[in-house]
């Protein structure tokens, strides 16, 4: 859940203003008596005394809390470091340190003085009221022991704050924390059809439509691949496709794709029982997708979009397809199923081939949890990222800056489809090869045609991560929302 109520700001001046706490940042070396002034005598004069005794400097990582006298019951001041190496992604992180210290003393209400953190600048009250979202982000839905709850809270932004820059930032956060939430349910709660009524749910927003195919519909609508997976499941798989029309008629779309396994036990080739638990993140794919269509049912960006997702389980049950079964997907390639754990390739395969024969996107994004070596090339730090257009791929890489959701490019050469050419089929679902996550890669390529492409491989970064600050201690991330959203809006 998020422990936050409303985010609001007043034109009226600091000193006619009250409430449970007040927070102040400070850049390193900034004048106290500037700081001072901005209180009434009594809480300028204590703060000051305060700051000078504790040797406080505005050193990043450092913040001190005095009690109030009058009008704040607490002043937090918050050491911001130097100016001139200050980000965006310092001020989100600092932003949901904040959030923390606030909700770790219970506090209801919050006045932040804007313009000491120079949220003066669009961009900066953007990130912050993210992190304040993102800091607040507590899964707790499972535990009936609710005592230590924190307290809903109310923040208010004095200065120049633009209420428009934080209400982005906050449904953005927002948004993240969703696909946060739809990673950690577990497999028993969130299935298939779960995230088919979430979509249906979202897409009753202006300019939105859902259509949902269940697993009954996959074989006679040439969806062999897919199928092959979801038939060792009791669970219905679903694909669900929601468009969303903001821009004008005449406009391509552009199509987010997302791996939806629910649960991925390996199937027939079973995986062994350490960790496996994990799987239940096998989704985090088209969590990423419903975070951004969370976003954009809310901001109706003027853009054409197509949201897909494949969502099964993986199950070895007593119908589940074998090692060495061969199925026909809907662009009719001919696929050898050498290790049914590389499931999301085959589930990918179709959704990727439907979309881009069904709606002629400009072009293709697709987000999987697909390889365990992604975490060996890159650990939790950054998303794999391959495509097929070097225009696309700089695109993503810049939003990527922007935003700090680190991605780093892996090579599509050629050689690397070489290494899935099938023995009995056209190709075969396991590389021949090492390279597992360019080779799953080259495997989606196969199912693109000729339309621009990027895969994100998001095994290591859609949970794991306790870094930077407003990632939770535990669980889903939340990876890429922020990342796209910054790519569509531009
Ligand atoms: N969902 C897994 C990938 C995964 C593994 C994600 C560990 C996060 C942590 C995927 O379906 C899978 O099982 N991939 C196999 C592919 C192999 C059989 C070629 C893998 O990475 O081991
Ligand atoms: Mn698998
Ligand atoms: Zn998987």
């Amino acid at each position: 859940m998020i422990n936050l109520n409303t985010i609001k700001t007043t034109k009226r001046p600091l000193l006619d203003l009250e409430s449970d706490l007040l927070l102040i940042g400070s850049f390193e070396g900034a004048n106290f008596n500037l700081i001072q002034k901005k209180l009434n005598v009594d809480n300028g004069i204590q703060l000051k005394n305060a700051l000078e005794a504790d040797g406080f400097k505005g050193e990043k990582e450092t913040s001190m809390t005095v009690y109030g006298s009058s009008g704040f019951k607490k002043i937090h001041i918050v050491g911001l470091g130097e100016k001139k190496d200050f980000t965006l992604d310092k001020m989100r992180s600092i932003a949901s340190n904040c959030m923390r210290f606030i909700n770790e003393n219970k506090i209801q209400n919050v006045l932040i003085d804007g313009d000491s953190f120079g949220l003066g600048k669009n961009a900066f009250a953007q990130s912050y009221s993210e992190g304040l979202v993102l800091g607040s982000y507590v899964f707790d839905d499972y535990k009936t022991d609710k005592s230590k709850d924190v307290k809903l809270v109310d923040v208010i932004f004095c200065g120049k704050t633009d209420s428009n820059a934080l209400k982005t930032g906050q449904v953005l956060g927002e948004a993240v924390c969703f696909s946060r939430d739809l990673g950690n349910h577990p497999a028993n709660i969130l299935t298939p059809t779960y995230l088919a009524n979430e979509s249906k749910r979202i897409s009753k927003a202006k300019n939105m439509k859902s259509t949902i195919f269940d697993v009954s519909e996959f074989e006679k609508m040439g969806l062999g691949s897919f199928y092959g997976v979801a038939r060792g499941a009791k669970e219905p798989a679903k694909m669900i496709i929601v468009e969303y029309n903001g821009g004008s008629k005449s406009q391509k779309p552009i199509a987010l794709i997302g791996k939806g396994l629910t649960f991925d036990t390996g199937g027939i080739s079973l995986k062994p029982g350490a960790r496996m638990d994990e799987m239940k993140f096998d989704m985090c794919g088209s969590a990423t997708v419903m975070g951004v269509m969370n976003a954009v049912s809310i901001l109706q960006p003027k853009v054409n979009i197509i949201f897909a997702i494949g969502s099964t389980e993986n199950m070895p049950g007593s119908d589940a397809q074998r090692p060495g079964d061969i199925v026909t997907a809907y662009n009719g390639k001919t696929i050898e199923v050498l290790n049914t754990d590389a499931e999301g390739r085959l589930v990918l395969a179709d959704v990727l081939s439907y979309v881009d024969k069904n709606y002629k996107p400009k072009f293709m994004i697709d987000f999987a949890t697909l390889t365990g070596a992604v975490l060996v090339a890159l650990g939790h730090r950054a998303s794999g990222l391959m495509g097929n257009d070097e225009k696309l791929i700089n695109k993503i890489k810049k939003s990527s800056e922007i935003t700090d959701e680190k991605v780093w490019e892996l090579p599509l050469w050629s050689e690397y489809s070489r290494d899935i050419r099938g023995k009995y089929a056209d190709i075969q679902n396991l590389g021949k090869s090492g390279a597992g996550t360019i080779t799953a890669g080259a495997f989606l390529k196969e199912f693109v045609g000729d339309t621009p492409w990027c895969h994100l491989d998001i095994a290591g970064t859609a949970w794991g991560p306790k870094e930077p600050g407003y990632q939770p201690k535990i669980g889903a991330t939340g990876v890429a929302v922020r990342l796209i959203y910054h790519l569509i809006e531009n």
